[in-house]
């Protein structure tokens, strides 16, 4: 097996893991989630999304985090943002990274964003150009590169042509994200082959989400390809509410085993990943679903 001798994690829970959960999570509970991990060894966090609150109402206190935070110099700190409107209100209280996102399927982007694919590539180039000019970096979502709910299967083609305009416009990185969890080796290899040959693989990173628990194989081919950079959360917390039969991401710690195991450096402590996930799962009041948080569980069950 050809594999990277390094990898790097991004934790995506403080925002895609809680912005579907119904329990409403204490602003002072994410700030603090945020500062355990924020201790962990990752070195990038999406904290929250300054979408508009109506349709995330789990993390309207985006700001709120955001200002109370302690943050760590080596790391990026990162928030989703659909707009200019998102963007100014992030800017009142600073974020490194600033993480435009749409999809490859144009049924996905109108419920999720309320736009079509071509009335949402204005609304993003003026975020990234506003972005660059206050010094942030730019990443940008992908979502539904393998299947859609309402379409089904989604051709690289549809994915590329977005890319194509996302890298245009600017944004440094692109995140492709199996937004509902139903890609498989041989089609995320279909799809890396289709992309690399136009933008190196330190461009890319994948966000796999876990319906079928195929993520970690998904993982492996993508690092096989050349892929070094991984979206993921803890817990396997997440899921689009406005992607039907979406559920959780790959789970950061389970991620973090395959790795370690794999001798493959990622500079993130199991440890203290563990204590952030325990900490949330308090918070839940549900266990959470990762692999490594049931072992846990079980060896606490045996003491
Ligand atoms: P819209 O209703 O079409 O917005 O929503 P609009 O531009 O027509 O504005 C309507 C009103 O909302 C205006 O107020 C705006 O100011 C206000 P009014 O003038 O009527 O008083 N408004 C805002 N207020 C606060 N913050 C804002 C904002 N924007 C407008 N940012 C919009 C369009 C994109 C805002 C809406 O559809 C939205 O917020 N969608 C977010 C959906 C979402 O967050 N989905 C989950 C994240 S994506 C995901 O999970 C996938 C990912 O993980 C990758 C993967 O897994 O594939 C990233
Ligand atoms: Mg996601």
């Amino acid at each position: 097996m050809h594999l990277p001798k390094q990898v790097v994690l991004k934790e995506v829970g403080p925002r895609d893991g809680l912005q579907n959960e119904k329990a409403t999570i204490l602003t002072t509970d994410k700030v603090e989630l945020i500062n355990l991990l924020s201790m962990s060894g990752l070195s990038y966090i999406e904290v929250s999304s300054f979408v508009h609150p109506k349709w995330i109402p789990q993390l309207a206190d985006a700001a709120e985090v955001l200002a109370q935070i302690k943050r760590q110099q080596d790391v990026t700190y990162a928030a989703l943002i659909p707009n200019k409107r998102g963007l100014e209100r992030a800017l009142t209280v600073g974020i490194d990274e600033a993480s435009v996102f749409m999809s490859a399927s144009e049924s996905h982007n109108k419920n999720n964003i309320n736009k079509s694919i071509d009335e949402t590539f204005p609304v993003l180039l003026e975020v990234v150009d506003e972005a660059k000019r206050n010094g942030l970096t730019v990443r940008g979502y992908i979502s539904t590169v393998v299947g859609c709910p309402y379409e089904g299967y989604i051709a690289p083609e549809k994915v590329r042509h977005v890319a194509d305009a996302l890298f245009d416009m600017g944004v440094d990185e692109i995140s492709l994200g199996d937004t509902i969890g139903v890609g498989v080796p041989t089609q995320i290899e279909a799809l890396l082959t289709h992309l690399l040959p136009h933008y190196g693989p330190e461009r890319l990173a994948m966000h796999f989400h876990d319906t079928r628990g195929i993520a970690i194989a998904n993982v492996v081919k993508s690092m096989e390809l050349g892929i070094t950079k991984f979206d993921s959360a803890l817990g396997g917390l997440g899921g689009c509410p406005y992607a039907k039969g979406a559920s959780g991401n790959v789970a950061t710690e389970d991620l973090l085993y395959l790795f370690d195991e794999m001798n493959i450096h990622t500079g993130v402590q199991m440890e203290k990943v563990l204590t952030a996930a325990s900490f949330i799962e308090q918070k839940l009041g549900k266990p959470l679903a990762s692999k490594q948080m049931e072992i846990q569980r079980h060896k606490e069950d045996e003491t």
